[in-house]
Order: C-alpha cells, then sequence, then structure tokens
C-alpha cells in the first residue's frame, strides 16, 4: 500500500480540497450497501464525526472485504470527494485498503443501543462507543480548562502527596497502604498493630484530599490549587461516589469566604462555557441522545448568579416545605448533614439556580474551618447543583493557633499528625481559604450522564475494580 501521511478524521472533515488523495485510519463503525458499493463508516476518536468511505466492490479482492466487519481497524488511501448522503460534507472514494486488526463476531459492541450497566461490564471496550467517545474527549477537555482558569490567574499547580498519614476530613475512611505480611501482623499488648517495621515506619494511607499540604503551600507561594485522584473508602453505592476520584482544590492566602465564593462561582462557569466553546459537537449528541435539558442547564447556570444562603436559612426553606406537605427520605431539623434531596429541593424547586449553602453547623464539619463568633457554626460553603447536590465543598480556615489547637484537641486527632500543619499558624499565620470540586460531579453536570461511573474510564466502587 502507498504511504501516504495520515489525516486525523476531525481535520479531514474541515477540508475542501476535493480530489487530495488522502489517508485515514481508524475504526470500523458500521457497513452497508449493496453488491456494488459499500459505504463503510469510519471513526478514529478524534470526534465524534464518522467519516464515509465508498468502496466500489469491483475495485477489491473478495478476501479482503471479508475483513471489513465492524470494529475492524483499517487504513484506508483514497481520494476526498465532496459528499452529498452522509451527513458530511467529505467522504473518501477508497483506492487501497488495508486491514490493520481483523475483528470477529464475538466483538461487544456490533449493534447499537447497548445498555450503562453492561458498557460497565465491558469497560476496556466502551471508549469505542460514541457515548464514552464523548465523555473522554469532555473530560480531557475540562481539565485543560481547569489548568489554564488557574494558569491565567497566578495560581501554581502544586503536588501533594498521595501517601499520607494524616487524615484530613477526619471521616477516618482512608485505604491503607502497607507492606506488612497481613498473615502475620505484629500486635503490642493492648492489642494494636505496630507499625513500626512497615514500609513507613508508622501507619499510611492513601490520601483524601490534598488540602492540609495545600495550605502549606498557599501560605508560602500564595496562591495554589492542586489536581488528583483522591480515595474514599465510604462504603456509599449511589450514583454520585466513587472511591477513587480527581478533585480540584484551590487554597489560596488572604481570601475570606465571600472571596473563596467569588472564586468558586467564577470557576464554575468558566468550565462550563469552556465545554459549550470547546466540545459543542459531544456537547449537542449527549444533549440530543441522553438529556434533551442539558444544553439548556449549561445556559442556565452561566447566566445567573449563585444563591448565597446561610444553612439555617436554608433548614428553615426545607422545614417550611415539610410543614406544606413536602416528602424527603430524611429527616429535617437544624444540625443534620444534608442529604442529596435536600440540596437538589433548595436548588431545582425553590431557588431554580445553583445555591452556595455557608455556615453550617461545625459538628458536621472538618475540623480546620473558620469558627464563627455564635460559637455553634464555622464558615464553611458547599455549592450545591441542579441533578448533582454538592459539587463543591470548602471554607474559610481557622487561622488562629490556640482555636484550631483546641478543636483539634477536642475531636481527639492525634497531634503526631498535626504538629506540620500547625505551624503555619505559628508562624505568620494569614487568613486564607479554599475549596476542593469533585471532577467527576463537573462530569456529571457536563456531561448530563446520570451515573458518577460513567464519566471516569474505570470506576472503582465498592466491591468493584476491574480493569
Ligand atoms: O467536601 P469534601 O469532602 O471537601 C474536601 O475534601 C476539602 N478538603 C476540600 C477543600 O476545602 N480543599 O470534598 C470536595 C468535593 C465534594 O464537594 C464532591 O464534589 C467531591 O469532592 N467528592 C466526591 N466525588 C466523588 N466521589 C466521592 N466519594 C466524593 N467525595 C467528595
Ligand atoms: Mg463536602
Amino acid at each position: 500500500m502507498e504511504k501516504i501521511g495520515r489525516t486525523k478524521i476531525i481535520d479531514l472533515l474541515k477540508r475542501e480540497d476535493f480530489g487530495a488523495t488522502v489517508n485515514v485510519k481508524g475504526w470500523v463503525r458500521t457497513r452497508r450497501g449493496s453488491k456494488q458499493v459499500n459505504f463503510i463508516a469510519l471513526n478514529d476518536g478524534s470526534t465524534i464525526n464518522n467519516v464515509q468511505i465508498v468502496v466500489d466492490l469491483a475495485n477489491f479482492n473478495e478476501d479482503l472485504l471479508k475483513l471489513i466487519t465492524t470494529g475492524a481497524c483499517l487504513s484506508v488511501n483514497g481520494v476526498m470527494v465532496e459528499s452529498v448522503g452522509s451527513g458530511q460534507k467529505v467522504e473518501i472514494q477508497a483506492r487501497e485498503i488495508d486491514v490493520l486488526g481483523t475483528c470477529d463476531n464475538t466483538y461487544p459492541l456490533q449493534k447499537k443501543g447497548h445498555s450503562m450497566e453492561f458498557l460497565r461490564e465491558i469497560a476496556h471496550l466502551r471508549p469505542r462507543t460514541n457515548t464514552f467517545g464523548a465523555v473522554f474527549r469532555i473530560r480531557h477537555n475540562m481539565a485543560i480548562a481547569i489548568h489554564k482558569f488557574f494558569h491565567d490567574r497566578g495560581f501554581f499547580y502544586f503536588h501533594t502527596p498521595i501517601i499520607t498519614a494524616s487524615d484530613c476530613e477526619g471521616a477516618g475512611q482512608m485505604f491503607q497502604v502497607t507492606t506488612m505480611n497481613l498473615y502475620d501482623l505484629k500486635k503490642n499488648e493492648a492489642g494494636s498493630i505496630v507499625y513500626d517495621n512497615d514500609f513507613f515506619g508508622k501507619q499510611a494511607s492513601l490520601t483524601v484530599s490534598g488540602q492540609l499540604e495545600g495550605e502549606l503551600a498557599a501560605t508560602a507561594l500564595g496562591a495554589i490549587y492542586t489536581f488528583g485522584p483522591t480515595f474514599r473508602a465510604e462504603n456509599s453505592n449511589t450514583p454520585r461516589h466513587l472511591a477513587e476520584f480527581w478533585m480540584i482544590e484551590p487554597e489560596v492566602a488572604f481570601n475570606d469566604i465571600a472571596d473563596n465564593m467569588d472564586l468558586a462561582e467564577e470557576f464554575i462557569k468558566y468550565c462550563v462555557q469552556w465545554a459549550l466553546d470547546n466540545c459543542a459537537d459531544d456537547v449537542k449528541f449527549l444533549n440530543d441522545m441522553f438529556d434533551k435539558g442539558l444544553i439548556e442547564r449549561l445556559l442556565g447556570v452561566l447566566k445567573e448568579d449563585f444563591v448565597r444562603l446561610a444553612y439555617t436559612d436554608g433548614i428553615k426553606i426545607l422545614e417550611e416545605a415539610v410543614a406544606k406537605g413536602h416528602k424527603f427520605e430524611f429527616p429535617v431539623y437544624w444540625g443534620v448533614d444534608l442529604a442529596s434531596e435536600h440540596e437538589r429541593y433548595l436548588v431545582e424547586e425553590h431557588f431554580k439556580r445553583p445555591v452556595i449553602l455557608t455556615d453550617y453547623p461545625k459538628e458536621i464539619k472538618a475540623f480546620y474551618m473558620k469558627q464563627n463568633e455564635d460559637g455553634k457554626t464555622v464558615r464553611a460553603m458547599d455549592v450545591l447543583f441542579p441533578k448533582i447536590g454538592e459539587i463543591i465543598g470548602g471554607s474559610e480556615r481557622e487561622a488562629d493557633y490556640e482555636k484550631l489547637l483546641a478543636r483539634i484537641k477536642e475531636l481527639g486527632i492525634p497531634m503526631k499528625d498535626m504538629w506540620w500543619y500547625l505551624d503555619t499558624r505559628k508562624f505568620g499565620s494569614c487568613p486564607h481559604s479554599g475549596f476542593g470540586l469533585g471532577f467527576e460531579r463537573l462530569l456529571l453536570f457536563v456531561t448530563g450522564m446520570s451515573n458518577i461511573r460513567d464519566v471516569i474510564p474505570f470506576p472503582r466502587t465498592p466491591k468493584n475494580a476491574e480493569f
């Protein structure tokens, strides 16, 4: 076969130099036609759109034609011609076809219309479907948007450790990291495991958040963000929880809670706008195929200011709803950790736009949040979104050494894990704030997918670590 430089399908479909000889490589999506001429829809992943290859059967050997089946990988040399029937401006009149990889009829993606559940069982192949191609191209674009947003505003990308000895959120939901022989654990007289001889000489885990180390950096570099995987061993089998997910955590010196809210709102709107501007074909596909309200919802978020509301006022609204006969599965009272149904009621039914809920009871929030004068609440903020519920969690941080120390002791957090964190408050402490955006929750919003397992290539959830 003649060697011609490959053109990606995304670029080819924009060309207008009809008559040019080109090469494309990709996977067969469908093949149809008559005894004289066949039409192959070829996709190479660069775009959701396929290019149509027109094959004049008389020009090709029968043995070769037999190998052109759904899923097979082809290299095609041909002439670019203007198309009338393919849904695209361009199609290729095939001159030479090389079958790079055959695909027999055990290929599970022969037919269209598989359920999301089935596709999760073949997560190694699902990127070849239109839907997952779209989702993973959007995922890439969102990562780029995030780096660009922060870089353009003078934030530094700071790498926090994945293996850690401290529990940032204090929720005890950590996966342990050990090289000890689990069949022969050394214990002390009290029956506790002795970690002296373990790899790190102490108990270590996978991080639940890069925030604590992020704060160290923010109080030196001024404004930083992290963007990495985080791990939570919470046994929640919900459409919004993963055991391994990616989090973006900006942290900014001298920002108070109002600045933090402004940053969160600007950041999310930037990401949504980026998806509309840079992933138009994929977003439109997902809108048309899965979620007819998707584009409207994305535009809606851009248009409106987010509501800013104290937790206490949020509870009042929910209590009034209950009094008027609205049924929630979980009870509503001051002090309760809001369930997703409560969050979504505020966003979708009451305000009909995103809500930033602030000043939560300290008992349901982490130790590092700045304590309010009332002694009961902390300067926390959760950004609540339509269809998602909590998409961001953050706070102004407690900058006062004595108050932070008192809270750490009150909660029984071991000092041996926290001395270095407390040093930031001892040496030139400053007001500072930050938040964490769940990357997959953002992707749920932007793609309109309804299960978080479908916006990460290889989901890790309770009882599932396949692939
Ligand atoms: O609210 P969270 O637990 O806050 C923190 O971890 C803080 N350290 C962030 C900070 O202030 N720097 O988690 C932040 C976000 C949530 O709002 C949610 O979007 C996402 O992370 N998240 C999860 N996403 C998927 N699966 C899970 N199990 C998640 N847990 C939290
Ligand atoms: Mg939270």
